[in-house]
């Protein structure tokens, strides 16, 4: 979850507002299914100058979340018996949502340098599917070494299979500049890069994009029109005034220093509560921290207890497929205001997990 509290709420309402007061007709008819025309190219100028994407807005789809992105992606170009790597640990959402779409998981296991290639290459060589979160491993953290980015880039060329690349919060790098995407380095057109709206906005825009190759860009109109009818066009104007008119990167630009600052008084708290009880190891980016525990703690008892008194945390070991699981907890920090806000919450944590 990004920091509710920090977004630029007055702004987005004079925005959403003035789009509304307009009245344009446009907005009471049936939305383009591929996203709105001007917010597709706000999103491919985006990409270019910040994530080094050189893409047309013509490749760009404009979704309704992750999974909505993932739908289209695997309705668009997957067929039934395909074989997706899927990252272990790994993003539990994108976990369930392939499960329940009957695709076939091969867990590849993660090192501090992030997916383990050469272990997916000799495990299921012929997946169609690479699913990865190269700049902010979810939920580990870690970055996807430039080695592994170019062995993943020749393994999909080879084999003719596709890469997902979840970019789902690169934005928020804490040491240095975020890195460019995966998708920059991509010179056979395998790699299907997915971003969204949920952590640089806020998650009830429900907006997100992919960018897809395009040679494939026919075949995800015409799925995408057959699917649904797109996303609603008044959010997705918002969005594009929100970023023709400066907002949006002045509001990343603060949120980077923000959410700096709100980890280190985070971790700080934690640590005066809990002492060594949690390992935290900072990674250089993202919205939450992996605090670790012993291996005779149970982190799903754990985190139950927390969410049963309010918090929103994940256990690391749930996050596991086939790989000998870590226990951890999973914490946002983004909403944690301030120093007296964390002491609190660490103190209030401390006891939900005693039960
Ligand atoms: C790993 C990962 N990918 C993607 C997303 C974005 O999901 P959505 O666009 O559905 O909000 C998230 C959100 O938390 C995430 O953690």
């Amino acid at each position: 979850m990004p920091a509710l509290d920090a977004f630029p709420r007055k702004v987005w309402n004079r925005i959403a507002g003035h789009r509304l007061r307009t009245g344009e007709p446009l907005a009471m008819a049936y939305p383009d299914p591929a996203g709105y025309g001007p917010l597709r190219e706000r999103i491919a100028t985006y990409l270019g100058l910040s994530r080094g994407v050189a893409c047309l807005p013509e490749q760009v789809f404009v979704t309704a979340g992750y999974r909505a992105t993932l739908e289209l992606v695997l309705r668009s170009l997957a067929t039934p018996d395909d074989v997706f790597w899927f990252e272990d640990p790994g993003y539990l959402q994108a976990q369930l949502f392939l499960r329940n779409a009957g695709a076939k998981l091969a867990p590849v296991p993660v090192d501090g340098h992030g997916l383990m290639v050469e272990e997916g290459v000799r495990r299921a060589p012929d997946a169609r599917f690479a699913l990865v979160t190269p700049s902010h491993q979810s939920p580990l953290g870690v970055t996807l070494s430039l080695e592994r980015r170019m062995a993943l880039l020749e393994w999909a060329g080879k084999a003719g299979s596709w890469i997902i690349e979840d970019d789902y919060d690169s934005e928020f790098r804490y040491q240095g500049r975020p890195l460019p995407a995966l998708k920059s380095l991509d010179r056979a057109d395998r790699v299907i890069y997915c971003g969204t709206f949920s952590k640089v906005m806020f998650p009830g825009l429900r907006l997100s994009y992919v960018v897809v190759p395009l040679g494939a860009v026919q075949r995800f109109h015409a799925v995408c029109a057959s699917l649904n009818a797109g996303c609603p066009y008044l959010f997705q104007a918002g969005v594009a005034d929100f970023i023709a008119q400066g907002h949006f990167s002045r509001h990343l630009k603060r949120m980077r220093l923000l959410y700096a600052e709100r980890r280190a008084v985070f971790v700080r708290a934690l640590e005066q509560v809990f002492g060594n009880r949690l390992q935290i190891e900072l990674q250089p980016g993202g919205l939450h921290i992996v605090a670790g525990l012993a291996a005779h703690e149970d982190d799903v008892l754990m985190a139950e207890r927390a969410r049963a008194a309010g918090f929103g945390i994940k256990s690391l070991s749930s996050w596991y497929l086939d790989n000998e699981p870590q226990r951890g907890l999973l914490l946002g920090f983004a909403n944690v205001a301030d120093a007296a806000m964390a002491k609190r919450l660490a103190l209030k944590l401390k006891k939900a997990m005693e039960g």
